[in-house]
């Protein structure tokens, strides 16, 4: 845990001032946050900063504002008019460049398209597309009338999708005929039919043309977007919404099979998102920004569409995956486009790294200024190798610890207003606002350099206001270990000058490639195979994805295990669930071990999976089944 002596730290301010500002938002956390919500246009100012009844806040409450005002209707009163909001590349190749005028144009139409297909305030949309500016257009269309969106990743399943457009009962899906990925056309219609025969809410859908291949159309409820555009582009007005108004609600993995909608608000949501933006990443007029994570991720909700627009940034979007055609293609783009603060995932460094250093030789990166890392813990190698071979040793990285539930960064380094030094692996600090802690089981402090819980101790604006639907879920989930405070999920521990370092998850959820995926899902995925009688999922330390997937199953009485039904299992599971649930390993298993309670113990096949000592084994029932899963593991490995 040693510090860098980096050499851009020389010209930093000294932390004090940074430290009287954090204190001041512990002290007058209500002053302070009204202080960061008038960068924002409000159509009417707020009557309370904060109404806190645990586990519920709302921000700004009586307040009334549109976030596709402030992302886009703002900026066009201005030069930024001219100014260019989005640079789109597409995986082929194909570029469209969107100025906030432009922008302004597209949200209108495509809010226009909305409407006429009956969506109004409050209905909820499915949006299921890939990587095009019709994403954050329909995003943002959706916040101007004031509908709710649920954006689901385009890698998910027809199953995924429908568990999804259900729970949130969406009354029209958006999608595309497809989308590129590693040269491969992604048939998104296709799996959005195979949803939609499950989804009774949905009433109409709306198609995007984006590959050109052929699809299926049900005449009574499929329209293309380009039939549906109006020849003059129509004016909407962008509805007032309050505060509290959910802006979207976006599923994510939990503990339990069923995952979790997470409802954000408009005003909190983009108060943090617009103060928190400018502190990690120091946005300026000039700043060409690219953020290379999915839009269908929260990353890709807060930094890649609310929070740079909101500030009338210009940014980069790319379709499609990071080493195709050839393994510079993210080089090239930032050559390309003059890319100066660029903001990705440890999983991609590590692969990139893998590639060596003579790939992003090729170009000339010296536009970059500032590097940001999100999603799961990066290690000190990958750290040091972007910040050499990336960064130029030029540029801070920022580590930026955060969740969806968190809706914006929470503990971050903060060029933007601070210069702490920056410790490789390590998120650094709290930002303003944000009262985070570690704690042992009871919710006590834990002395620095001890592992204990991440947990947040008071409200903050761009916190979740629940999930949907289930109240008591929301408690449960969150607020139910340390009553009053928020409970993460993560491990962490804080050094001796007070740094945090994340340590990884401290409930059964994997960090697959930065995707959150709860164990329990993966197992109802692999149960719900007609063979499988029982599954049992871990994490696998990977030296690339971080975790990978390891499956024990049991098969039904009388089915013998077979290379085909295992190739058949990582099937089921990609289809259950998505590409992202492909396990990386199945097990064969005639006994899973299980407490004397009949709870799995997913330490020892965790333990086994990993290769590493088993520990104490004495709550077994029956030890010989760890012989036994030790044994077919032994033996399955070598079969393969
Ligand atoms: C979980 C949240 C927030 C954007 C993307 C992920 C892990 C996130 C970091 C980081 C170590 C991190 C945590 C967290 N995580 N950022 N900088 N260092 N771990 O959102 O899918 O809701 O996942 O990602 O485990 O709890 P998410």
């Amino acid at each position: 845990m040693a510090e860098l002596s980096l050499p851009f730290q020389s010209k930093y301010l000294p932390l004090k001032k940074f430290h009287d500002f954090y204190r001041r938002s512990m002290d007058e956390p209500e002053e302070f946050w009204a202080e960061q919500a008038r960068h924002l246009d409000w159509f009417k100012t707020w009557d309370k900063v904060l109404e806190w009844k645990p586990p519920f806040a709302h921000w700004f409450a009586g307040g009334q504002l549109n976030a596709s005002y402030n992302c886009v209707d703002r900026h066009v009163k201005t030069w930024r008019k001219s100014k260019v909001a989005i640079y789109w590349e597409g995986e082929p190749g194909d570029v469209r460049v969107f100025s906030y005028s432009t922008l302004y144009t597209e949200v209108n139409k495509l809010a226009a398209v909305l409407k006429d297909c009956g969506v109004g305030k409050e209905d909820r949309v499915a949006l299921y597309l890939p990587m095009i500016p019709e994403l954050p257009i329909f995003m943002l269309a959706c916040a101007r009338i004031g509908a709710i969106h649920t954006v689901v990743f385009s890698g998910f399943s027809a199953q995924a999708l429908a568990d999804r457009a259900n729970d949130v009962g969406a009354k029209l899906l958006v999608t595309a005929d497809g989308g590129f990925r590693r040269g491969k056309v992604i048939p998104l219609k296709q799996i959005a039919d195979e949803a939609l025969a499950m989804c009774p809410s949905v009433e109409k859908t709306i198609v995007v043309r984006r590959v050109n291949a052929p699809v299926d159309m049900e005449p009574a409820r499929d329209c293309w977007l380009h039939d549906m555009l109006a020849e003059e582009t129509p004016l909407v007005t962008p509805e007032p919404v309050e505060a509290n108004d959910p802006l979207y609600i976006l599923y994510t993995s939990g503990t339990t099979g069923k995952p979790k909608g997470i409802v954000h608000s408009t005003g909190g949501y983009l108060v943090h998102n617009y103060a928190a933006y400018q502190w990690v990443f120091n946005i300026k007029e000039e700043s060409v920004y690219w953020c290379t994570a999915d839009v269908g991720w929260v990353t890709g909700h807060s930094a890649i569409v609310y929070a740079p627009l909101a500030h009338g940034a210009a940014i980069v979007i790319y379709e499609g995956a990071p080493d195709y055609p050839t393994i510079d293609r993210w080089w090239h783009i930032i050559d390309k486009y003059g890319v100066t603060i660029f903001y990705t995932s440890p999983t991609a460094v590590r692969m990139l790294m893998g590639y060596g250093e003579q790939w992003p030789q090729k170009h000339d990166l010296s536009s970059l200024e500032l590097l940001g890392s999100v999603g799961e813990p990066i290690n000190p190698e990958a750290w040091l190798w972007f910040y050499k071979h990336i960064g130029g040793e030029r540029c801070p990285i920022v580590d930026t610890w955060w969740q969806t539930e968190t809706g914006g960064f929470m503990i971050s380094p903060a060029p933007g207003i601070e210069r702490a030094p920056l410790k490789p692996g390590s998120a650094t600090l709290p930002l303003p606002g944000i009262n985070a802690d570690v704690v042992d089981e009871a919710g006590k402090p834990m002395p620095s350099e001890e592992r204990g819980l991440l947990v947040i101790k008071k409200p903050w604006p761009g916190m979740l206001l629940g999930i949907h639907g289930t109240p008591e879920r929301y408690q449960e989930a969150y607020w139910s270990r340390f009553p009053g405070i928020f409970y993460t999920g993560d491990y962490a521990v804080k050094d001796k000058d007070g740094y945090f370092w994340i340590l990884g998850r401290s409930d059964e959820v994997l960090k697959v490639a930065g995707h959150r995926i709860g164990t329990a899902e993966l197992e109802n995925a692999a149960v719900s195979h007609p063979q499988v009688t029982e599954a049992a999922v871990v994490g696998k330390a990977d030296p690339i994805k971080g975790d990978s997937i390891v499956i024990f199953a049991r098969l039904n009485d009388g089915v013998s295990p077979s290379p085909t039904l295992k190739q058949e299992l990582a099937q089921h599971m990609r289809n259950i669930v998505g590409a992202m649930a492909t396990p990386d390993e199945i097990y064969f298993v005639t006994k899973l071990p299980k407490t004397r309670s009949g709870k799995i113990m997913r330490r020892i096949l965790k333990a086994v999976a990993n290769n590493v000592s088993i520990g104490d084994i004495t709550t077994l029932e029956d030890e010989a089944s760890v012989d036994e899963v030790i044994k077919s593991y032994h033996e399955l490995k070598q079969t393969g």
